[in-house]
């Protein structure tokens, strides 16, 4: 590292005080509260669930035959935590997976329903137990939104309007009383509807001009009702490709009212190897930091392709897969995507939520990639042993933001610089929520350093601050399944309040929360 401070490990000291690390950087920053910006939309807290993997089977799905705690076959212990952290929507069944599935497979008795290969993903049995009525009682019990992905690359829009009138008809038509046979007499609504997932890729590699005339197509055979305004989402772009999100804005934007980015984290951004999960060097952790950053670039400059043919913003961007990508765990199948969380997959969460903040006029919905047991998860799972890993806790610690009002907080982060990468040491965002009280967020991204930050409140006369934080002593600390977690949120003493400025030390490797009441 170039700066100043080597200091030995054993000086890296866990920081539920404001600790003294290898040394301190310092910055300032000024809130605007006077100054209030758009709503950050809970939806920004989303969560993408594929079948893909032990990410619905074992992650939710145990069957009510199972020892494991369930309400009907749909895990107690995932419900639960998964409530504690307000999941506002819940993107299935894909995916890859979604653009070959048929709705038919997964209704009816469970013992009828037909197996198939999941060919995306290991060529696993996919044994269609759980469909949609399993899903939209999973969406039900965390108390989340659906949103479904509709295939579009290997199906036609007569499918997709048979599973909507499957699951939103009130009245006495065959496919309503199907639903009615299958144990479901309300309609459900679909009040986020994507479709086709990565039609550039995976979802039947189209052309953006070839895709934006089937959007066209089926959003034509999309009937939206009073009952069931639906937000129509159209597959968006692979990370950089503003070209696909030009094509699609300019030949269908009038068709939809949203349009989806995809980006993953790759530590080396290289597929063939991506990186380790744990067991990484702060040189990987920097870089993965490096990487995660890019999506303030991204959302820019969608956003800006956007404002050409939108610019009242009446599209949303939503950014319904993103998170990290790690070589899978050893000994697991490499098409399940297992992978541990540590740490650093906490941070890498706070600093996304602080980029999502900060566009939230145009970013109005996000998907975490992905819920349970696969990629950047919320939840492992073992038999009947469950971690809440340090994302979950990200995710946790930011729940006041969800619906908050965004309150701009211009800072100048220093940087820091670890062989060939110099990123800012920490990112932040701030918000008035719903009670009345304000949020800073904030992560530091160095590995080593804590921050010394003094904020101007400006109009605010804030009386108390309190705050939390989650870090540990290594930077892949991580939760084991079964075990108490080593990387939880604890109270956070390191702010202070005086003559109108707050004080915050924000240890290194970190995510803060500060509440100003
Ligand atoms: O999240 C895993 C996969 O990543 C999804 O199925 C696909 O949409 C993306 O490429």
């Amino acid at each position: 590292m170039l700066k100043t401070l080597a200091v030995a490990a054993s000086a890296l000291l866990l920081a539920a005080t404001a600790s003294v690390n290898a040394g301190t950087l310092t910055a300032q920053g000024a809130l605007k509260a006077d100054q209030p910006g758009p709503q950050i939309s809970r939806y920004i807290y989303g969560q993408f669930s594929e079948h893909l993997g032990r990410g619905i089977y074992d992650g939710v799905w145990v069957g009510p035959d199972s020892k494991i705690p369930n309400v009907r076959g749909i895990r107690t212990d995932v419900v639960n935590a998964l409530k504690d952290i307000h999941v506002p929507v819940i993107r299935w069944p894909g995916g890859c997976f979604a653009d070959e599935y048929h709705w038919r497979d997964g209704i009816g008795p469970r013992d009828q329903r037909p197996q198939r290969k999941n060919n995306w993903w290991a060529g696993s049995p996919e044994t269609n137990a759980f469909g949609t009525h399993e899903f939209m009682d999973f969406a039900e019990q965390v108390g989340a939104d659906p949103y479904l992905s509709i295939n579009v690359g290997s199906s036609n829009p007569t499918e997709m309007r048979e599973w909507i009138e499957y699951m939103t008809s009130g009245d006495q038509d065959t496919l309503a009383n199907e639903r009615r046979k299958n144990g479901r007499d309300k309609p459900w609504k679909t009040p986020f509807i994507g479709f086709g997932n990565e039609a550039w890729g995976c979802g039947g590699n189209m052309t953006p001009e070839f895709y934006s005339n089937e959007l066209r197509r089926y959003t034509g055979f999309y009937h939206r009702s009073a009952e069931n305004p639906t937000v129509r989402i159209a597959s968006g772009a692979n990370a950089g490709d503003t070209n696909w999100t030009d094509v699609v804005m300019k030949n269908a934007s009038h068709n939809i009212d949203a349009l989806s980015l995809h980006y993953y984290t790759l530590p080396t951004g290289n597929w063939d190897k991506k990186g380790a999960a744990t067991g990484f060097t702060a040189q990987a952790w920097t870089d993965t930091f490096a990487n995660t950053l890019k999506m303030e670039d991204l959302i820019t400059k969608h956003s800006a392709v956007m404002d050409q043919y939108d610019p009242k913003k009446r599209v949303g961007l939503f950014v319904d897969e993103w998170g990290t990508w790690y070589d899978v765990e050893p000994g697991t199948i490499p098409g399940h995507l297992y992978q541990n969380n540590t740490l650093r997959d906490g941070v890498l969460a706070a600093v996304n939520f602080n980029i999502f903040h900060h566009h939230a006029d145009r970013v109005r919905l996000t998907a975490v990639a992905q819920t349970i047991n696969v990629l950047q998860a919320m939840i492992l799972t073992k038999d009947d042993k469950i971690a809440l890993t340090p994302t979950y806790y990200a995710f946790k610690m930011y729940v006041p933001f969800q619906d908050a009002t965004y309150l701009p907080l211009d800072i100048t982060a220093p940087t820091f610089t670890m062989g060939d990468k110099t990123i800012p040491a920490f990112n932040a965002s701030a918000a008035k929520g719903k009670d009345g009280k304000i949020y800073i967020g904030l992560a530091n991204m160095d590995p080593n350093d804590d921050v010394a930050l003094s904020v101007d409140l400006g109009t605010l006369k804030a009386r108390s601050v309190s705050g939390q934080i989650l870090t540990a002593d290594k930077m892949d600390a991580y939760n084991d399944i079964g075990k108490a977690p080593v990387v939880a949120p604890a109270a956070f003493k390191g702010a202070k309040l005086a003559g109108g400025k707050l004080s915050i030390t924000l240890p290194a490797k970190s995510v803060v929360v500060v509440t100003l009441d």
